[in-house]
């Protein structure tokens, strides 16, 4: 089962910054997730939310923002690590980590709130560090992944669903990703069982989970036979998992 750190180490350091990814890593873990937005002038970004607010010192969406203006941004959560590796990263300098490293990543394409003409960049920067076997893309919005899977169609996507509502139309979220040809659904939690599971695996689909910090969750998704999990605390799952 693959254990993704979501936004990396998470729990326990600023999310999707070079630390918490660093830290991932070094805690043995094999596979990141992270998310990514464009700023202002045009570079591709690691972080969540549109806004600046909820993770940084600043205020205002982060399209409206020069990559040189993001990065003086200090961080807003565990302000006792902050330091350099703290800030909102260029997706291109953790690309050059997860090369070194050798780690499986997951890109989330943030392009369902606001949209962002994201695809051939995040591509190109994928074949310069010729990770197409290292990566799975994933986006809630649907129609860009099939932006990217019409752009490259040799790299794994992966579809999100939050609620029921987002296959709306389909008897099931399995019909809705076999429709849309996608290596892997990527599901909040709630939309799991193992009905679900064995459904997907039948069509040669992965399920992938998020987001698992609950250790009765994380049993329960062992139970599933998922094949993989986000977690803000990846070493907890791996504990559990035993391996
Ligand atoms: O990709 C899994 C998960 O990260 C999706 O939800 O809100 O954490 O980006 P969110
Ligand atoms: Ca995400």
């Amino acid at each position: 089962m693959k254990i993704f750190a979501h936004r990396g180490a998470s729990g326990d350091y600023p999310e999707n910054t070079m630390l918490s990814f660093k830290k991932a890593i070094d805690l043995g873990i094999k596979s990141i997730e992270l998310d990514v937005h464009k700023s202002k002038d045009n570079n591709l970004v690691v972080i969540h939310d549109e806004d600046i607010e909820r993770t940084f010192k600043g205020r205002g969406l982060v399209k409206d923002y020069t990559y040189d203006e993001l990065k003086s941004f200090k961080c807003r959560k565990f302000e006792f690590v902050n330091n350099d590796l703290c800030k909102i990263p260029e997706l291109e300098e953790v690309l050059s980590l997860i090369k070194q490293n050798n780690i499986y990543l997951n890109i989330e394409a943030k392009t369902d709130l606001i949209h962002y003409d994201l695809e051939r960049d995040v591509l190109d920067l994928i074949e310069k560090y010729n990770l197409e076997d290292n990566v799975l893309i994933s986006s809630f919005n649907h129609k860009c992944i099939n932006i990217f899977k019409n752009l490259n169609s040799n790299i794994k996507y992966g579809a999100l669903y939050h609620t029921k509502d987002d296959f709306k139309g389909f008897i099931n979220v399995v019909e809705h990703a076999k429709n849309l040809g996608v290596y892997s659904i990527n599901l909040n939690h709630q939309l799991v069982d193992k009905y679900i599971v064995d459904l997907a695996h039948k069509s040669n689909l992965k399920v992938f989970v998020y987001t698992v910090n609950d250790p009765i969750l994380m049993r329960s998704m062992i139970e599933c036979k998922v094949d993989g999990v986000f977690s803000d605390y990846p070493d907890l799952m791996r504990e559990i998992l035993n391996i």
